[in-house]
């Protein structure tokens, strides 16, 4: 018989990827939109909380939106982008980066990661730019709360006149030189879904230091309603604005954001000491530039450590090897003792939905013509992998790193990793 109280038990004992942590002025807030009726995308918390993210970002202007997915579909409209148009796109991170492009008819061509920071690799952008000159925007995300090359890709994009569009849904709180992600780029998109450092459970927040831009997006939010007396609508609209409701868990949220980037920072340093005697490293950052949020802790294994590990569209498949292992079996470790991993984000160019788009390397090739995958054994003239998401995404996963987990909790996840290379 299935025992509910077991079950309950485990959910609530469990150590989650990254799970909302509440801490009591977001009911507040919800109250005090109830109370006083402004049960509406219309309200206190609103106002509020663009005032905050705005102020934190550094941007001029924030529309509070339903979702970071809204925002980036807003940006994608701002930046131009028409049917049969080119965009290049950061390959592996969420879906959520790159399926707005296709919401308004563009075409996204991925480019592939770099191995210092796993994000956008410029090398790749700028030989991007000879294959497709035409290109006029670009969309960037930094994976895991871990700023990108963020100069290079700018000069880049600046070089070639290209519109930039950050995705800095991972990397709220997250620096680059001293500045905040979510300012860099023309537009610029953050989220407060339930995983993120901070949540408003759903909800997502548009950033420019364009005027215009900010006025186009709450018109166009809110169903692009022209100002006349009755229902008059000139532009296609969309219902994207934010919930009062829910801007008012975001408002409570907020003044936790450095506090929750601090227990992140301490799990990715826990588990960076206590996976040091393997042949693994934690995903990395350039510490003299980026200062991350750390909202998620990866590990990599060294390519000599890894067991064989096969994976299919659905399902995955590993031999044991003494003193090696890969993620498929560290993975099915950690969720024996009730936590949860994740593998890395599959890399867009190997996902069925995306297989006939365009894939740019370093090297300028990939399968920008010839549509074919090229295997993640190949390598490139500097001898390391030249397709390096793949690489990643077959040697590298997401370590739990819910801020309420606990350092016995850690200890524990940290020992069934190191029984997987015994
Ligand atoms: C990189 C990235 N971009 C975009 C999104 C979309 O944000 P949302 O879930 O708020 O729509 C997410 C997360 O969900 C994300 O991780």
């Amino acid at each position: 018989m299935f025992d509910f109280t077991k079950e309950r038990e485990a959910f609530e004992n469990k150590a989650w990827l990254s799970s909302p942590t509440m801490h009591g002025p977001e009911l507040e807030y919800i109250k005090e939109a109830y109370e006083t009726n402004w049960m509406s995308t219309v309200g206190a918390n609103i106002n509020e909380v663009e005032r905050l993210a705005s102020e934190k970002v550094g941007c001029k202007y924030a529309v509070a939106l339903s979702a970071g997915t809204a925002a980036l579909h807003m940006a994608v409209k701002l930046a131009g982008v028409k049917p049969g148009d080119k965009v290049f796109c950061s390959d592996m991170t969420f879906d959520a980066t790159v399926n707005p492009v296709v919401y308004e008819g563009g075409v996204p061509v991925f480019i592939d990661t770099e191995y210092d920071t796993w994000n956008m690799d410029p090398v790749a952008l700028e030989k991007a730019f000879v294959l497709y000159p035409e290109v006029k925007v670009v969309v960037t995300a930094h994976l895991y709360g871990t700023p990108g090359k963020v100069d290079e890709i700018r000069n880049v994009c600046e070089k070639h006149n290209a519109i930039l569009i950050e995705d800095a849904a991972e990397s709220l709180g997250a620096t680059y030189k001293g500045k905040q992600t979510g300012q860099f780029g023309d537009f610029n998109a953050i989220s407060f879904n339930g995983n993120k450092i901070i949540t408003g459970s759903a909800g997502g927040m548009l950033l420019t230091d364009d005027e215009e831009a900010a006025k186009k997006v709450r018109k166009w939010s809110t169903q692009s309603r022209e100002n006349a007396p009755w229902y008059q609508h000139e532009e296609l609209g969309y219902n994207y604005r934010m919930s009062n409701v829910i801007a008012g868990v975001v408002r409570g949220q907020f003044p936790y954001l450095e506090e929750h980037i601090a227990q992140k920072k301490a799990i990715y340093e826990r588990y960076k000491d206590g996976l040091k005697e393997l042949p693994v490293h934690m995903n990395p950052y350039d510490g003299t530039n980026s200062e991350p949020n750390f909202w998620l802790s990866c590990m990599i294994i060294e390519p000599d450590a890894m067991c064989k590990q096969v994976r299919g569209e659905q399902e995955a498949l590993y031999i044991g090897e003494q003193g090696k292992s890969c993620p498929t079996e560290i993975l099915d470790a950690i969720a024996s003792i009730n936590a949860e991993g994740r593998p890395i984000w599959k890399p867009m160019h190997m996902q069925p939905i995306y297989r006939m788009n365009g894939f740019l390397t370093r090297e300028g090739n990939g399968r920008a013509k010839t549509n074919a995958y090229i295997s993640g054994g190949t390598l490139g003239k500097d001898g390391k992998p030249l397709d390096v998401g793949m690489d990643i995404f077959h040697r590298g996963l997401c370590l739990p790193s819910d801020n309420k987990m606990t350092v016995e909790q850690q200890k524990r996840i940290i020992e069934v990793i190191k029984e997987c290379f015994a």
